[in-house]
């Protein structure tokens, strides 16, 4: 069984489901709200435990009943939670999502994740060390993320950022990172200048990017190469990206090939999109197996 850690944020989702977006000033009425459990970090940590990965998650939570379901949920998935940290006078982070038009649009509150600091990680430093690897995002501080990266170098282990949402991460950061991936857009925000085949052929950190529906690129050993998506019915995208990354992390943990990583991922991450909430089309093994498998007798 992989181990691995996650750093990163717990959110609960506010969704709302509506026919369109409204324009600046304008009040539409909303089809229905679901409240679910997301946040990339815990999102993450929920994939990889659920396709058999033993993952601890690092994080802050405040001292509300956001914080409590949180913590409940991971728990209830797994996820180990030591080294989540309730925090008082500090609401838990929020996501406010609207999904219309099929696809969602997200403004996050940090909250609580915005105090994952360098004493969070130095108090679950033993247990990170020891896992296969380190999952890391951008809805917590740069900094802590960038002391993460840097003691992780230190004694050679892996790490995975998913870059969203975007900010810039110091060139000296970027080269010490394993794995990075962006989509498309972050790509270029990333790497500014860059053609796509110069991004994938950085000699440095192994660049994964997600082009939506169309798969995922990365470097191969004989230049770019193509991992092609599975084509499903859309309920709602929301943490697709996530199952990617907790989906990609357990299986490259576990030894398998990058390429075979990547379509283990995808397979888990269109999976996900066939449910409402972040986490609540994300698969357990038998089902991303069984779509590997079916897909590959039908092609
Ligand atoms: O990636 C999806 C996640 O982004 C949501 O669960 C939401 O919490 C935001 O952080």
């Amino acid at each position: 069984m992989s181990r691995i850690a996650v750093i990163g944020s717990c959110n609960v989702d506010l969704t709302v489901e509506a026919d369109r977006r409204p324009g600046a000033g304008e009040t539409v009425m909303g089809r229905r709200l679901v409240i679910s459990p997301g946040g990339k970090g815990a999102n993450q940590a929920v994939a990889a435990a659920r396709l058999g990965a033993d993952v601890w998650m690092v994080g802050c939570v405040g001292d509300d009943a956001n914080g409590r379901m949180m913590l409940d949920t991971l728990a209830r998935e797994g996820v180990h939670t030591d080294y989540v940290k309730v925090l008082s006078g500090v609401t838990t982070g929020t996501a406010h999502i609207t999904l219309a038009e099929g696809d969602n649009s997200i403004i996050v509150v940090k909250g609580a994740n915005d105090r994952v600091d360098e004493a969070c990680v130095d108090a679950a430093w033993e247990t990170i060390r020891s896992c296969d690897m380190i999952l890391l995002q951008h809805e917590i501080p740069l900094a802590t993320n960038g002391y993460i990266v840097r003691r992780a170098a230190e004694e050679r282990l892996s790490v995975l950022l998913n870059p969203a949402p975007f900010e810039e991460v110091p060139a000296e950061i970027l080269e010490k990172i394993t794995y990075v991936t962006p989509n498309e857009h972050e790509a270029a925000l990333m790497f500014p200048g860059l053609s796509r085949e110069e991004i994938l052929s950085r000699p440095a950190c192994t660049v994964l990017m997600t082009v939506g529906a169309d798969g995922v690129l990365f470097g191969g050993e004989e230049g770019p190469e193509t991992v092609p998506g599975f084509t499903v019915p859309v309920v709602d995208t929301t943490g697709a990206g996530d199952t990617f990354n907790g989906a990609f992390a357990a299986a490259v943990s576990e030894g398998m090939a990058v390429r075979d990583a990547v379509r283990f991922a995808n397979a888990a991450a269109a999976l996900s999109i066939g449910k409402i909430g972040a986490q609540g089309g994300m698969p357990r093994r038998a089902e991303v197996e069984e779509m590997l498998t079916c897909r590959k007798q039908e092609s």
